[in-house]
Formats: C-alpha cells, sequence, structure tokens
C-alpha cells in the first residue's frame, strides 16, 4: 500500500523527495448508537481498513490534494491563505478543515503540502470514513510539523471540525475510535468524561461481519441534527424534574417515572432511545467481560429495535439484514451500526455460519430489494500511525 501511494505521488508531482506515508483507520461500533452527543457511553473498535496519505512540505503556503478514490477530480490546488468555512472544496473540506482547526488553536502551519489520500473504506458506508480522513490529516500535521498532539487532542480537534468547518454536529464517537484505536479491542468510552476503557474482543469461535445495505438515504446530516434536536428536548424537559446535565446520567427505571413531563412524543421516544441505549452499552460491555456473548448479541439485537423504533435512524434495508440475520443460526446478534439512514449492519456471526451468513442474506436481500450488499468481515486494528 505503502508503494502504491508512494508511486502516485511521484506521478501527480513530478518528485519523491521528502515524502512520508500515514494511515487512520474507520471503525465499527458494536453498541451504544446516538448515545455520545447524549452523555452516555459507546462501544466502537478501529478496523484495519482506513484511510492512508502521502503527504510532503513544499516551501511556499500552496496546498494540493489528490485522490485516488476520485481520480476523475484530477488535483485541487488551493493555500493555506484559503482555509475559511466560506470556501467549499469538495472532499477536500475534511483535511482542510483540520487545518483550519490547528491554526484556530494555535498550532501553527507554516508551511503547504503536496497530499494525494487514499482510502479503502467502502464510502458512505457508515464506517467513518470522514472521521479516517480527519483523525489521519491530524496526525500527519503533528508529525510533519512536530507539534505532538495527543491522540485524545487529535479526536477532539476532528469533531471540532467536523461540527465548524463542515456543518454535521457529531459527537465524539469516530474521531475517538480512530485516533484511539487498538488492536483487538473496543473502546468503551463515556462521552461525558471522555473516560474510556479497552475491552479485548475475544469472540473464540464468531468473528464481526459488516454487511453493507449500500444505500444512503438523502438528507442524512440534516436527519442526523434533528435527532440531536429533538434528544435535546428530552433532556431540557427532564430538567425541569431532575438535577442532570445529560440523558446519559439516569437509568430505564428514572426514565420512566419522569418521562411524563416530556410532553412532544417523537421527543419521549428520542429520549427513550438515548437513555435505554446507554444503559444497554453497559450491559453489553459488561457481559463481555464475562465471555457471555448470547447476551451480548441479544443488547445487540434490542439497539437495533430501538433505533428502529424509539430514535427512527435505520432505514428498510438495514431492517431487513438485521431481521433476516436473526432467523441464521449462529447469528448471534444484529444491528444498524453507524449514524444510520443506510450504511452498515453489524452482525456477531459464528464462524461455521459466515458463507451461509452472506448466501442467505445476499439472496434475500436481493430478492426484497433488488441490491447487492457487500460483506466485510472485519478484523479490529488500531489506531493512527507512520508507515
Ligand atoms: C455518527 C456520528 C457519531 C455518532 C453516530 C451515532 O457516526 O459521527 O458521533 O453520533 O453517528 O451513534
Amino acid at each position: 500500500m505503502k508503494q502504491k501511494l508512494l508511486d502516485t505521488f511521484k506521478e501527480k508531482y513530478g518528485y519523491d523527495t521528502g515524502v512520508n506515508v500515514y494511515f487512520a483507520p474507520g471503525r465499527v461500533n458494536l453498541i451504544g448508537e446516538h448515545t455520545d452527543y447524549n452523555g452516555g457511553h459507546v462501544f466502537p473498535c478501529a478496523l484495519t481498513i482506513g484511510t492512508y496519505a502521502a503527504a510532503a512540505l513544499r516551501e511556499d503556503r500552496k496546498l494540493r490534494f489528490y485522490s485516488m478514490n476520485f481520480e476523475e477530480q484530477g488535483i485541487t490546488e488551493t493555500s493555506l491563505d484559503e482555509l475559511t468555512t466560506d470556501i467549499k472544496l469538495g472532499w477536500t473540506d475534511y483535511p482542510r478543515g483540520i487545518m483550519w482547526a490547528f491554526e484556530g488553536r494555535g498550532l501553527k502551519i507554516t508551511k503547504g503540502m503536496d497530499i494525494v489520500i487514499y482510502g479503502n473504506i467502502p464510502n458512505g458506508s457508515g464506517l467513518s470514513s470522514s472521521a479516517s480522513l480527519e483523525v489521519l490529516t491530524g496526525y500527519m500535521l503533528s508529525d510533519l510539523f512536530g507539534l505532538n498532539v495527543s491522540n485524545k487532542d487529535l479526536a477532539l480537534i476532528g469533531q471540532y471540525s467536523e461540527n465548524n468547518f463542515n456543518g454535521c454536529k457529531c459527537g465524539i464517537m469516530d474521531q475517538f475510535a480512530s485516533a484511539m484505536g487498538k488492536k483487538d479491542n473496543a473502546i468503551f468510552l463515556d462521552c461525558n468524561t471522555l473516560e474510556y476503557e479497552y475491552a479485548p474482543v475475544k469472540l473464540e469461535d464468531a468473528r464481526i461481519v459488516v454487511t453493507n445495505s449500500m444505500v444512503k438515504h438523502s438528507l442524512v446530516t440534516s436527519a442526523y441534527n434533528d435527532r440531536r434536536n429533538e434528544s435535546a428536548e428530552a433532556l431540557r424537559c427532564l430538567q425541569t424534574v431532575l438535577d442532570i446535565k445529560s440523558l446519559g446520567e439516569i437509568n430505564e427505571a428514572e426514565f420512566e417515572a419522569n418521562k411524563h413531563v416530556i410532553e412532544n412524543e417523537i421527543a419521549r421516544k428520542r429520549g427513550k432511545h438515548a437513555v435505554y441505549e446507554n444503559q444497554r452499552t453497559i450491559k453489553a460491555v459488561a457481559a463481555l467481560k464475562n465471555n457471555d456473548i448470547v447476551t451480548f448479541g441479544k443488547l445487540m439485537n434490542e439497539s437495533h429495535d430501538s433505533l428502529k423504533n424509539d430514535y427512527e435512524t435505520s432505514c428498510e434495508e438495514c431492517d431487513i439484514l438485521a431481521e433476516t440475520a436473526r432467523t441464521i443460526d449462529g447469528v448471534i446478534g444484529s444491528r444498524i451500526t453507524g449514524g444510520g439512514f443506510g450504511g452498515c449492519t453489524v452482525s456477531i456471526v459464528r464462524n461455521d455460519a459466515v458463507e451461509i451468513f452472506k448466501e442467505k442474506i445476499a439472496l434475500v436481500y436481493k430478492e426484497k430489494t433488488g441490491i447487492t450488499p457487500e460483506f466485510y468481515v472485519v478484523d479490529i486494528g488500531d489506531g493512527p500511525h507512520k508507515l
């Protein structure tokens, strides 16, 4: 992979001295969906697929970007003086946003750069291709300019940039999972405090299978931002009777005892999901620690149902994938993962059932939707690094 990036760099920019190659992973979230911005817990893991960059410093302030995933767009040329939110330049807004956020924090970017990007996360799959590009850029800048930014700060800068440069009010999960990833471990993160713990994912006779629905419904960003507002409304109502700062602070019983103060039915459903999903995540991690994978799977299924019925961020295609998965022997649990409205499901499948799983899901899904899904039997990888 390194050579492929170096070759492309030479071909596009005509030189090959002073070029460094970096990688940052995508992520899959095992459980804890739409809980991050509600002050709850999440349980994602970094993948071995992600985004790569080959980059070299220039002597002027010019920035040149080339993506091997968008070859038809050619080289985008801009400069450090054009790092403003009112200039929009397609996919380069992600790396440009990180440079802008570095500058905003007083982390000086003093020279221009030539950059080649390549990602092997399927686009729009909900496996955090954007967060991996953000963390990758931060890691690269920190190294090229000797800034020693911690991986935790890379996650925070990534989220800040996505919120304020790219306009998606995402939580911290994706950037944190990418920046803090650890091979064979998932990250149990308390998004209220950013305290975290690595939990080994020892599935022994099972694998994590990601199924790509191959659909991404429109208005994802606006629907996502709506969910944030609706759960914020649930919180505001509960705060009239409870002394809390986030939905992550209460359990199911406290929610049930006070939910009547949330008059708007939609907000009540959103609040319910946020509270119950957070508790499910805490229980799921405890189950995994006890090697009780069956309970873990059951909680994954409940998570999907809650995202479908109460949070309404699933979609028909992902419901078919998750619900068909449950009918297959050897499937421990299955749910939609990530922001929703399309993208992927994540399933835990016994080794000897993986082939049957793929066959049966592909058949049923194609029959019902006309679409051929993709499957990725994934491994849990490390955070960003230099190659
Ligand atoms: C997207 C966001 C995350 C998180 C998930 C839902 O991936 O970027 O912050 O909110 O959706 O769990």
